[in-house]
């Protein structure tokens, strides 16, 4: 074992890991493009953009030279009673981007804290009206995050079972399959009436912890505007669909209403930086407004609207208005598609999803086993590691969401991969 693994084994914990029975973890030294390159000289494409946050791959050059020229400026400032250009000009720009009613931006550290603050906005939005509601809507299947806010509204299950005693009320949706939309929306139209709701929370159209589970816009159209219509606060959790993951810029432009809180992270700094960001409208930002401080959002991290950070995803907006972004969207989404029809006749798949550049593959099953743990997710991710492939399979469900530098050859090398994993399975 090398220094670097043995160290590792010594002294770190890594998260979602059974440190005792899992194998050790990749040591990869360097990463250009879609490539990661591992100590022993052997190369993986990072086929999930790092948990989704590599957009543009690794080793961007335009965001380094941002890094570097921020750094002579300003590294970081509390945000606290002091401010900087680049949280400004990122703010700014963020709003062009989201509908026309978002109007503030919130900075925080990650998906996990841009959903905290969201659920605090929404909360406190109501205790200050005077009005106070203490229940949350969420969807079954949902993960956003794992800190104690979101791990309430997620899917109640063995992550987070040690501490789910102490989780606020939350009303879940079920999954809307199409069959199911109706009567699903009926339901919720009843739970709304009782004005006990100040918020619903959603991943808009793809549940991605959950397997990549898509829905229909309709659905989620009908489901907003039922939530306007009895006054509960819309939270979309972009964090994973945004940046073009799905076609478009962000998964709620394939509807007309708009939500009243809109969380940010993952490909908003391109893997450069950790950064979250909660986005709202006038109406919420003004239910803060008072002469009393007690009705401020007394929230804050350290590291709040890093300088470094907010320069590094100004630089990558500069990347994502060329039209080059849109164009690698188009075309890996095409790439896919083709794959798509391609595998779907195969015998071990239940299902091939897909939306934009995110291709799920839902493995058949023997057992009724189909869970996060069943032993298939192990033998697929080695399997996928033996041809070069980094691929975190969740339970019987991989999926594909490469950097969208990925060329041609590169994602054929990735579809190869999960062909061969499919045809050795007995
Ligand atoms: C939809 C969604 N929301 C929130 C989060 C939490 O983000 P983070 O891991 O940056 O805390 C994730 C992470 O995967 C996510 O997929």
């Amino acid at each position: 074992m090398s220094k670097l693994l043995q160290e590792d084994e010594k002294y770190t914990w890594h998260p979602f890991t059974q440190v005792q029975t899992e194998s050790t973890p990749l040591p990869i030294i360097k990463a250009k493009d879609a490539t990661l390159f591992a100590e022993d000289g052997k190369t993986y494409l990072d086929c999930n953009s790092s948990w989704w946050v590599n957009t543009h791959g690794h080793g961007n050059q335009y965001i380094k030279e941002a890094l570097i020229k921020q750094f002579d400026q300003i590294d970081h400032v509390i945000f606290a009673g002091a401010t900087h250009p680049k949280a400004v000009e990122l703010s700014k720009r963020i709003l062009d981007f989201l509908p026309s009613n978002m109007a503030r931006t919130f900075f925080s550290d990650d998906g996990s804290t841009a959903i905290e603050v969201a659920l605090k906005m929404v909360f406190q939005y109501w205790h200050n009206k005077n009005q106070p509601k203490m229940k949350m809507m969420a969807m079954e299947g949902a993960y956003h995050g794992d800190t104690f806010g979101a791990m309430s509204i997620g899917h109640r299950g063995y992550f987070n079972k040690p501490f789910e005693h102490l989780f606020f009320d939350v009303d879940y949706i079920s999954f809307p399959t199409e069959d199911k939309e109706a009567e699903i929306l009926k339901d919720v139209e009843n739970q709304f009436k009782t004005n006990e709701f100040a918020g619903l929370i959603v991943e808009p159209l793809v549940q991605g912890s959950a397997g990549m589970c898509m829905y229909r816009p309709e659905f989620l159209e009908a489901l907003f505007v039922l939530a306007k219509k009895h006054e509960v606060l819309i939270i979309c959790d972009e964090v994973m669909t945004g940046w073009g993951r799905t076609g478009k810029m962000f998964a709620l432009e394939y509807i007309q209403t708009q939500p009243d809180i809109i969380c940010l992270s993952k490909g908003l700094t391109a893997g450069v930086m950790s950064l979250g960001l909660t986005v709202t409208t006038s109406l919420v930002f003004e239910a803060f407004l008072a002469p009393e401080k007690t009705k401020a959002l007394l929230h804050g991290h350290s590291y709040t609207a890093n300088a470094l950070a907010c320069a590094v995803a100004c630089a990558n907006l500069d990347l994502i208005e060329k039209p080059a972004f849109f164009k690698n969207i188009e075309r890996i989404t095409e790439q896919h598609a083709a794959f798509r029809s391609r595998i779907k006749v195969h015998s071990k798949l239940k299902e091939v999803r897909q939306l934009g550049t995110i291709i799920a593959f839902e493995v058949q099953l023997e057992e009724s086993d189909s869970s996060y743990f069943s032993s298939i997710r192990d033998e697929a991710y080695h399997f996928f590691l033996s041809k070069g492939l980094l691929i975190r399979p969740l339970g019987n469900v991989f999926f594909l969401n490469p950097p969208y530098c990925s060329t041609n050859e590169e994602l054929e090398k990735m579809y190869s991969g999960i062909t061969d994993f499919l045809n050795q399975l007995t």
